[in-house]
């Protein structure tokens, strides 16, 4: 379903309380391959008056490869039995596995943009990137480093911050009449 009414910042405001989720799953596609990962974090506004979606990367993940190839990205918000799907994209890579055939994952081309969209979502943002920011040490407080980018695999895994235009939104049928949108 393609429904302006919802890219405005108010109505993507309001979608953020009814992710029956904290996570979300982010797909990419390029060169033929489509690959799936759970993210925590991604935030919802307007920058440079379109609406959009911000997403972190970090340089290491098979979907940093595939999203600087593609250029954009489809952010699915998951549906309530989803959660072994978002167990599964968070912890196998898109290297090693293909996650949408070991999954049985319905997906369909997006609309708007190079990419899928995963069909049992109730939600998907389709995004083009129109900027990107590298988390450089320098540019970040002490005590962030100290959380997120100190120790073991982090060291040096920095986020690549993805700045995606919302070009489209795709609600599934059974959650058109949920209130919360
Ligand atoms: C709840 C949860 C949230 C996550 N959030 C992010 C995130 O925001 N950014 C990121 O780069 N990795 C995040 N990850 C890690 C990736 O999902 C994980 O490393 C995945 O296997 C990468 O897949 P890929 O190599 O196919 O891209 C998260 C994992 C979980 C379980």
């Amino acid at each position: 379903m393609n429904d302006n009414r919802f890219l405005n910042a108010a109505a993507i405001q309001k979608s953020l309380g009814f992710l029956p989720h904290p996570g979300l799953l982010l797909a990419t596609s390029a060169s033929g391959v489509s690959n799936v990962m759970t993210i925590g974090w991604a935030t919802f506004g307007v920058l440079w008056s379109r609406p959009v979606c911000l997403v972190m990367v970090r340089y290491t993940r098979y979907t940093y490869k595939l999203i600087e190839e593609a250029g954009a990205f489809t952010v699915n918000v998951p549906s309530p039995d989803m959660e072994r799907v978002m167990d599964f994209c968070g912890s196998h890579s898109g290297r090693d596995v293909d996650k949408i055939r070991e999954l049985g994952l319905a997906a369909s081309p997006a609309k708007m943009v190079p990419g899928i969209i995963l069909d049992d979502c109730a939600l998907t943002y389709e995004c083009r990137v129109v900027g990107q920011y590298d988390t450089l040490p320098k540019m970040l407080a002490e005590d962030v480093i100290t959380s997120h980018y100190t120790g073991g695999a982090k060291e040096a895994n920095y986020h690549r911050l993805y700045v995606g235009e919302i070009v489209h939104l795709r609600k599934k049928r059974q959650w058109q009449n949920t209130s919360t949108i």
